[in-house]
C-alpha cells in the first residue's frame, strides 16, 4: 500500500499494521464517496453494520485489490451475545461482499445504560469474536466506545485482549483516562469525530494555530491526534477535504502547542456516553 510504504503507519499489538489515518463512512457513503475516498488515498474504512452503508463501502472497494485496502465494521449494541453476534457478522460479511473483514469491532458496550446483563453480553460476543478471528473471518478484533472498567470487565474472561478501542476523541474531550489505560495495555485508540464533527469550527484556539501553522483547523485537529499516538477516521464526502485531511504529515505541533490543546476547555462533546443516556446539545 503506497501511504504505508511511506512509514505513516500504525502497528497493532497483534502486528498488523494500519494506515495512520482511516477515512470514516458515518453518513458519507455513497459508493461514489468511498470511491473518491480510495482515490484520495485512504487504504483504511470503517464502516459498521449500523450505518447501513456496507454494501456500498464493499462495492467500492472490491473494485480495486483485496490487499490494497482494509475494512472495519462493527457489531451494533443490539446484537449482542454469542449467537446474535455471529449472525451479525456474518450479516456484514455478506452485505460487504466479503469473505474476511481486517477488523471487527464491538460498537457500544451495553445496549442501554441501564442494562444490568451487559458484562455477560460483552463477554459472549467477545468470545464468537474470538472465534471469528481464529476462523480468519475477522483478522483483529477490538471494541468502540469502551472506557476503562468495560475492558476490564471484558479482560476477565477474554483469551486474547482488545487490538483496539475506537473512541470519541477530539480538542475539547480528549477521554484521557482511556487513552492512557490503553496506551498501558497496548491497545490502539482510533478516533471518531475526529474533528468534533464541526463542533469545533470557528475556534478560537484552533483558528489561531491554523494560522500559526498555515493549515486549517481541521489539520492541527487530525495532526493533534497523530501527536498523541491516536489514528483518526476523519470523515468527507467533498475530495478536495478528503484529500486536505490526509496531508498531516508536511508539519507538526509543538510540544507547547500540543498541550494548549490539551488544555482547551471541554467542548465539541457529541453527547454520547457509554453509561449514560444520550444528552441532547
Ligand atoms: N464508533 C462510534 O461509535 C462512532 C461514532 C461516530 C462516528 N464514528 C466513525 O468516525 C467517523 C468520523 O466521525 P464523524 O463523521 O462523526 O465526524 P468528523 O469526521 O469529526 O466530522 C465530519 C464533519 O466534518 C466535515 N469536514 C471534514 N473534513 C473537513 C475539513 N477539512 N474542513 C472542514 N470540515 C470538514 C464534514 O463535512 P463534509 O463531508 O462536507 O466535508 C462533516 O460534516 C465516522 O464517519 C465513523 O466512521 C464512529
Amino acid at each position: 500500500m503506497e501511504k504505508m510504504e511511506k512509514g505513516r503507519t500504525v502497528v497493532l499489538s497483534n502486528g498488523m499494521q494500519l494506515p495512520a489515518v482511516g477515512y470514516g463512512t458515518y453518513k458519507a457513503a455513497g459508493e461514489e464517496a468511498v470511491s473518491a475516498a480510495f482515490d484520495a488515498g485512504y487504504r483504511y474504512f470503517d464502516t459498521a453494520a449500523f450505518y447501513e452503508n456496507e454494501e456500498a463501502v464493499g462495492r467500492a472497494l472490491r473494485r480495486h485489490p483485496r490487499e490494497e485496502w482494509q475494512v472495519a465494521t462493527k457489531i451494533w449494541k443490539t446484537e449482542l451475545g454469542y449467537d446474535k453476534a455471529w449472525a451479525s457478522f456474518e450479516g456484514s460479511l455478506r452485505r460487504l461482499g466479503l469473505d474476511q473483514v481486517d477488523v471487527l469491532l464491538i460498537h457500544w458496550p451495553k445496549a442501554s445504560p441501564d442494562d444490568p446483563d451487559w458484562q455477560r453480553l460483552d463477554r459472549e460476543t467477545w468470545r464468537a469474536m474470538e472465534e471469528m478471528r481464529q476462523q480468519g473471518l475477522a483478522r483483529t478484533i477490538g471494541v468502540s466506545n469502551f472506557l476503562p472498567h468495560h475492558l476490564e470487565s471484558l479482560l476477565v474472561t477474554a483469551n486474547e485482549p482488545p487490538a483496539i478501542d475506537q473512541i470519541e476523541f477530539h480538542p475539547g474531550y480528549l477521554q484521557e483516562e482511556t487513552v492512557e489505560w490503553c496506551r498501558d495495555h497496548g491497545i490502539l485508540v482510533q478516533a471518531w469525530s475526529p474533528l468534533g464533527r464541526q463542533r469545533l469550527s470557528g475556534h478560537p484556539l484552533l483558528a489561531e494555530l491554523g494560522e500559526k501553522y498555515g493549515v486549517s483547523p481541521a489539520r492541527i485537529c487530525l495532526r493533534f491526534a497523530l501527536e498523541l499516538g491516536v489514528m483518526p477516521l476523519p470523515k468527507s464526502s467533498d475530495p478536495g477535504r478528503m484529500a486536505e485531511n490526509l496531508e498531516l504529515f508536511s508539519f507538526s505541533l509543538s510540544p507547547a502547542d500540543v498541550e494548549r490543546l490539551r488544555g482547551m476547555e471541554e467542548t465539541g462533546w457529541s453527547g454520547e456516553h457509554p453509561d449514560r443516556e444520550r444528552v441532547i446539545l
